[in-house]
């Protein structure tokens, strides 16, 4: 699916909407751009999606597991150093994932769990033990944002979303220019995407391990209507909350059984 350049798809709103989307261009990775930014847009809500989102991608080799992690923390850093210089009251939803927690064998709780150690007991960050390097640098970022707003008092919301399927929105059906990106390869392609694709070009679907994996999904349209709802309900100063996302599961012999 062809995709409209950010110029194009916000100029298309304007037109649809009658609403103006102010733009800036940059990378997350230069703080003083990104601080700039801030200081002139003087956002009230952060919502940050700006990150290499591929766990395949962070495992091909040296070089790019590397450069995951530095865009991605290091990106959320400049996010946090600049809020806390231009927009100490602001509220940062942040895009985690449930890929965080790995798969423990045991109930996974939403960001904490009470531990009695030795007769004595604390709220602490559930254990996290993800499968990837990209999956690390979210959990990295989970901690160092955390430790802002325990130590800035400032305030974020992370949204620990399943694997997100769909291709659109309320907003992408109103006009074709608005249509949002569908990734189907091996490297971005989430699982649901492709296997969709691959059901309807008739060739097998490719299913890693024995095909007992078992996630949590949602839809395109309950992940945007989740950060919504967390923006429209901030948290109070120096809160770190955490939301886990997701409306199904799935195995691949669940859909066998289809
Ligand atoms: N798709 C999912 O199933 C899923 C599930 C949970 C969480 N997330 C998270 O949601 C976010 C968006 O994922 P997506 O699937 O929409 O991926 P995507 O690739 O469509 O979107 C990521 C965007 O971030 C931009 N970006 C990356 N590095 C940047 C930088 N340094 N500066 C500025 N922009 C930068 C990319 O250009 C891209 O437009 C990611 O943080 C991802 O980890 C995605």
């Amino acid at each position: 699916m062809p995709v409209r350049t950010l110029e194009e798809r916000v100029a298309a709103w304007s037109v649809v909407a009658g609403k103006q989307i102010r733009m800036f261009a940059a990378d997350l990775q230069d703080y003083d751009v990104i601080a700039a930014i801030m200081k002139e847009f003087r956002p009230d809500a952060i919502i940050h999606y700006g990150q290499q989102p591929s766990a395949p991608y962070s495992m091909i080799d040296h070089n790019h597991a590397v450069s995951t992690q530095v865009n991605n923390i290091v990106g959320t850093l400049n996010v946090l150093w600049a809020m806390r210089r231009v927009a100490p009251d602001c509220h940062l939803v942040k895009l985690g994932t449930m890929g965080e927690y790995g798969t423990p064998n045991i109930d996974i709780e939403e960001g904490f769990i009470e531990i009695e150690h030795r007769g004595r007991r604390d709220l602490v960050p559930f254990p996290k033990r993800p499968g990837s390097f990209y999956h690390l640098s979210k959990v990295h970022d989970s901690h160092n944002i955390m430790f802002a707003c325990n130590t800035w008092d400032l305030c974020s919301t992370d949204l620990n979303q399943g694997i997100v399927y769909g291709i659109e929105s309320e907003e992408t059906l109103l006009d074709e220019r608005l249509e949002t990106s569908f990734h189907y390869d091996e490297v971005f392609g989430t699982v649901l995407n492709r296997f969709c694709v691959q059901a309807i070009v008739g060739i097998p679907l490719t299913v890693y391990g024995s095909g007992g994996q078992k996630r949590g999904f949602l839809n395109l349209k309950d992940a945007i209507r989740c950060v919504e709802l967390a923006v429209l309900n901030p948290p109070r100063h120096g809160e770190y909350r955490v939301f886990n996302q997701f409306t199904e599961i799935f195995t691949v012999s669940n859909w066998l059984a289809w």
